[in-house]
């Protein structure tokens, strides 16, 4: 007789009936087998720590719109710095909040070889040269009146603002600046920094970009951060991506790796991860995310009023970056997070 055609025995389940019995929980039953399954981890190596700055002297002041993050003076700010570096953190992001006095039109004090930035940044190399410094090279802590670029006429102008971010580029790699991460949208400013950093002989001087930065509500507390929130009249819809883009995003990523950019960011952060999925998919380039301000207090607020377990959301948002394919992440929580996972949490 024929094996094929005999009757199939009664212990024996059709492929339907298999799929049926599948039972997805078994591999969750237990912290050992969780731990064996689990797809994505988040280690020190991944955080990137941003930091606000102010001058003075021995100043620490605490940003009201984000409970846990300060504004530091140069030397406090090196020794949060060597903090970092002791915690494993491989790099700093530093945001000056510049002095009133200081600010106007064009922003020119970004191109003062010690303004607050390049201050800091000498500062921190000294005090722990085994951190990497990423700067902003963005005009708006800079000008009087918030905006990214220079405004005449009510017109963020490209190619001068362009100009000018490009020589600011060189200083801050003249003040020992790792990674150079422009955070204003002009066309043609990657490309732009790259000549002048290589000009210059910073051919090693890396540039992360913010390649796609959306026209936010969720940095708003950061504006309270670096003063600029009271300064800035309308929005920045005419340099910043809408919301609603996803292939616009990946056109400008396309330029600004076409230009030269080494390290490709989103931002924001977790409202934006299908954005973050896409571009590691199509590039597959070193992509970092940027959990911005409003992120980072809406976690606080919530979990202040006991609304939310503040340390469960945090690690778990930071969590979900690396599952939607995140290299590394920008975020306010950085210590609190290296704390927490040097303690084996
Ligand atoms: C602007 C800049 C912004 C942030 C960093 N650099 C946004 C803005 O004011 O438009 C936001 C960071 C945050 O919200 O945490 N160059």
């Amino acid at each position: 007789m024929n094996r094929i055609s005999r009757a199939k025995p009664a212990n024996i389940r059709s492929v339907d009936e298999i799929t049926d019995s599948r039972r997805l929980r078994r591999m969750r039953k237990a912290d050992w087998s969780r731990r064996l399954v689990q797809e994505n981890r988040l280690t020190v190596d991944d955080l990137i720590w941003p930091i606000f700055l102010i001058d003075g002297e021995n100043r620490r002041e605490e940003v009201a719109a984000m409970p846990g993050v300060y504004r530091y003076s140069v030397d406090l700010a090196a020794k949060e710095a060597k903090r970092a570096a002791g915690l494993g953190i491989p790099a700093i992001a530093t945001f000056p909040n510049i002095d009133m006095k200081l600010r106007d039109r064009t922003g020119s004090d970004i191109l003062n070889p010690d303004n607050l930035i390049n201050r800091a940044t000498r500062a921190i190399k000294d005090a722990a040269p085994e951190i990497g410094i990423i700067t902003d090279v963005a005009l708006d802590p800079f000008t009087d009146h918030g905006h990214d670029g220079i405004l005449i006429n009510g017109i963020i102008v490209n190619d001068e603002t362009v100009a000018q971010i490009a020589e600011a580029a060189v200083l801050q790699a003249a003040a020992g600046a790792d990674i150079i991460a422009p955070s204003d949208m002009m066309d043609g400013r990657i490309g732009a920094i790259r000549d002048a950093l290589d000009g210059s002989g910073f051919q090693d001087v890396a540039i992360m970009s913010y390649a796609t930065k959306f026209a936010s509500a969720f940095y708003g507390p950061y504006r309270e951060a670096i003063g600029t929130g009271g300064l800035l009249k309308g929005d920045k819809k005419t340099y910043y991506i809408d919301p609603a883009n996803c292939d616009e995003a990946v056109r400008e990523t396309e330029q600004d790796l076409a230009e030269g950019a080494d390290m490709i960011m989103v931002k924001p952060g977790l409202p934006y991860l299908d954005i973050v999925r896409v571009l590691k998919d199509e590039f597959r380039m070193p992509t970092f995310a940027y959990q911005v301000s409003g992120e980072y207090s809406m976690i606080r607020a919530a979990a202040a009023n006991g609304w939310i377990d503040g340390e469960r959301a945090m690690m778990e948002s930071l969590l979900a970056f690396k599952r939607a394919g995140c290299d590394g992440i920008l975020t306010y929580f950085a210590p609190e997070v290296a704390e927490r996972l040097s303690a084996g949490a």
